[in-house]
């Protein structure tokens, strides 16, 4: 058997860290009882330069082929001009869209090792082990009409937030089912003060929750959760919300991580793929860094990790997604440390390629038989 993962390193420092993770996939598959093909693609603001377009139709075909797809970041100053009408992060919103890739999972845990690097004390993050599921395809970002206009008063813009129920109960359930294999909690998160899409989401939520009796389920506005997330993040276990609240909220829940650089992500639709599992597509929930691309800084262990949930989730390779993470827990733990994770007492400051380098060695003495 021989799966295909669709490989999109982007832009800024999307190649160098997808670089690194590919090279660790090689490795703690090697012995795997399937092949895989790795295959490239362009997309984002690289794809802009190259096609005149952020996901030409040739790539968007790739990865309606593909079993998984793995992507850096993109985007970058180069194509930020607000009028321009192709963005790199179109290419992101293609393909959620077309893929139906409805659940975007946002694991967040702190490493002990790493609390240091938190602005947050401690005792607050310490042990923190929590999981965002953000509804990825409906909501603000997509609805229509979005754009700007003339009005009877000058200029002005609209944008649309428009959900379905089918968009929500699936998402929702989802996140049930995820509670349920955890620590049965389940914090859904809306504006149903002001927002009626949020009433529906609500109305939704509540009836489902009779159906997950077992599940300990509670609704929160979005405004106070953004605060309960930093004051008492501990108390979450599954946190599900829509697209633009999720947006918000795992960038804040990232520093309960300590870097940004430490988060993977996996957006999963509900088609199977020839694995027999839900074709996702995994990146790291940071974004293209162009300040530091180029020069060897980046943390490669958010891409590396969102491999591990690619090998996880898209392909069922679970032992080789632990042993990923047993060995990225082992790197952090003997105190290895790129640039954004700070330095401290006995850190060992390396590049992004020494990083993905010892995050293999540490694959192959840990790997059975070594
Ligand atoms: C994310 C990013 C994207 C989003 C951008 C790059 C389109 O911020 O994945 O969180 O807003 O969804
Ligand atoms: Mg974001």
């Amino acid at each position: 058997m021989t799966y295909k993962v669709l490989v999109l390193k982007g832009d800024g420092i999307g190649p160098e860290v997808v670089g690194e993770a590919l090279q660790v996939l090689r490795v703690v598959t090697r012995e795997a009882a399937v092949d895989i093909e790795f295959k490239e693609g362009v997309a984002g603001g690289h794809a802009l330069d190259l096609h005149g377009s952020p996901l030409p139709d040739n790539v968007l075909a790739q990865a309606r082929d593909a079993d998984a797809i793995l992507l850096g970041a993109v985007g970058g100053p180069k194509w930020d001009d607000p009028r321009a009408e192709k963005r790199p992060e179109q290419a992101l919103l293609t393909l959620r869209k077309e893929l139906g890739l409805f659940a975007n999972v946002r694991p967040v845990r702190g490493f002990r090792e790493l609390a240091g690097s938190s602005p947050l004390k401690p005792e607050i993050i310490n042990n923190v082990d929590l999981v965002v599921i953000r509804e990825l395809t409906g909501g603000i970002y997509y609805g229509r009409p979005s754009e700007r206009r003339e009005g009877k008063n000058g200029r002005e813009a609209i944008d649309t937030c428009i959900y379905t129920e089918a968009e929500i109960t699936r998402v929702l359930r989802y996140a049930f089912e995820l509670a349920r294999e955890r620590r049965k909690r389940l914090t859904s998160v809306d504006k149903a003060n002001i927002l009626a899409t949020s009433r529906l989401w609500r109305e939704i939520a509540m009836a489902l929750s009779a159906e997950f009796k077992d599940v300990n389920f509670e609704n929160q506005l979005v405004d106070s959760m953004s605060m309960h997330l930093i004051r008492r993040p501990r108390d979450f276990d599954v946190v599900v919300t829509e697209n633009m609240f999720g947006d918000i909220l795992t960038d804040e829940a990232s520093v309960l991580a300590g870097s940004m650089g430490l988060l993977p992500s996996a957006s999963l639709g509900e088609d199977l793929n020839s694995a027999g599992f839900r074709v996702g597509l995994y990146e790291p929930i940071h974004g293209s860094a162009p300040d530091i691309a180029g020069r060897d800084e980046a943390n490669p262990l958010a891409a590396i990790l969102s491999g591990a949930m690619l090998l996880e989730h898209s392909l069922g390779l679970k032992a080789e997604a632990e042993l990923i993470l047993q060995a990225v827990e082992a790197v952090v733990r003997d105190g290895y440390r790129t640039r954004d994770l700070g330095g401290g007492s006995g850190a060992r400051l390396i590049g992004c390629k020494a990083m993905g380098r010892t995050v293999r060695e540490r694959i192959e003495s840990l790997q059975p038989g070594a």
